[in-house]
């Protein structure tokens, strides 16, 4: 049964950008038939905990002897472990805060970037989710454009890129739509043609993805 995992940070409920293009991308995966199925987390409105304690960074079996770990935070991990490789494909809502992800949705990251269990811990090391697709939807309410003094300002879509596509090994389509604070700002009202037009773009390529990813 192919199952789409899909997780959400935004913590705007109403408004979201982020939120609106999952959730078309939920949709495009549910339309192929029945048997497609959807797992929600929402990291926003049922946010993880921090780690409980620098130990959960590691398999069991790396840990020295000093490191406990809770037995409800060791169930936890799993849990979300769990439920990442259930999945045949993941989507994820990031948007950019302060240049970098929501705390949320690093909150889920440190408990899925396990060295030894999703990552390779030595060279050559196992990567169970390899070649698992994970697409990432990134908003931004400014531009980040090659050749602009804000270029490299982005430190969200990397973390994403380096974690998910180079640690986890998996096969990573990320999606951006920028400007999306050009209706709100009036500095960036000029932006709001490009604005809609990316946003345009961003659902476009999320309906044709969830309809054809294997
Ligand atoms: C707490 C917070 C921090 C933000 N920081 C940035 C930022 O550093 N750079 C940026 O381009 N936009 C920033 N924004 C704007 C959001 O990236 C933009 O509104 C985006 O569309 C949010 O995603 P959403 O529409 O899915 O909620 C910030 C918004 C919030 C609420």
């Amino acid at each position: 049964m192919p199952t789409l995992l899909h997780i959400d940070s935004s913590a705007d409920l109403a408004h979201s950008r982020s939120r609106g293009l999952t959730a078309a991308f939920a949709d495009a995966w549910r339309a192929r038939g029945p048997e497609y199925t959807v797992v929600r987390r929402d990291l926003h409105t049922d946010p993880l905990p921090h780690l409980e304690t620098s130990a959960l960074h590691w398999a069991a079996a790396d840990r020295t002897d000093a490191e406990v770990v809770p037995a409800d935070a060791e169930q936890l991990r799993q849990a979300v472990i769990d439920e990442l490789l259930a999945a045949d494909a993941v989507v994820v809502g990031a948007p950019l805060y302060n240049y970098t992800l929501p705390s949320t949705l690093k909150a889920w990251i440190d408990r899925i970037h396990v060295p030894g269990v999703l990552a390779p811990a030595v060279e050559g090391g196992a990567q169970p989710l390899a070649g698992r697709p994970v697409v990432t939807v990134v908003t931004r309410g400014g531009t980040y454009d090659v050749g602009t003094p804000t270029e490299t300002w982005d430190h969200g879509s990397p973390v994403l890129d380096i974690v998910l596509g180079s640690a986890l090994g998996m096969r990573v389509y990320p999606v951006i739509a920028s400007a999306t604070l050009a209706d709100r700002l009036p500095g960036l009202a000029p932006l709001a043609d490009r604005a809609r037009a990316e946003y345009a773009d961003a659902r476009t390529t999320l309906e044709r993805l969830a309809a054809t990813l294997d």
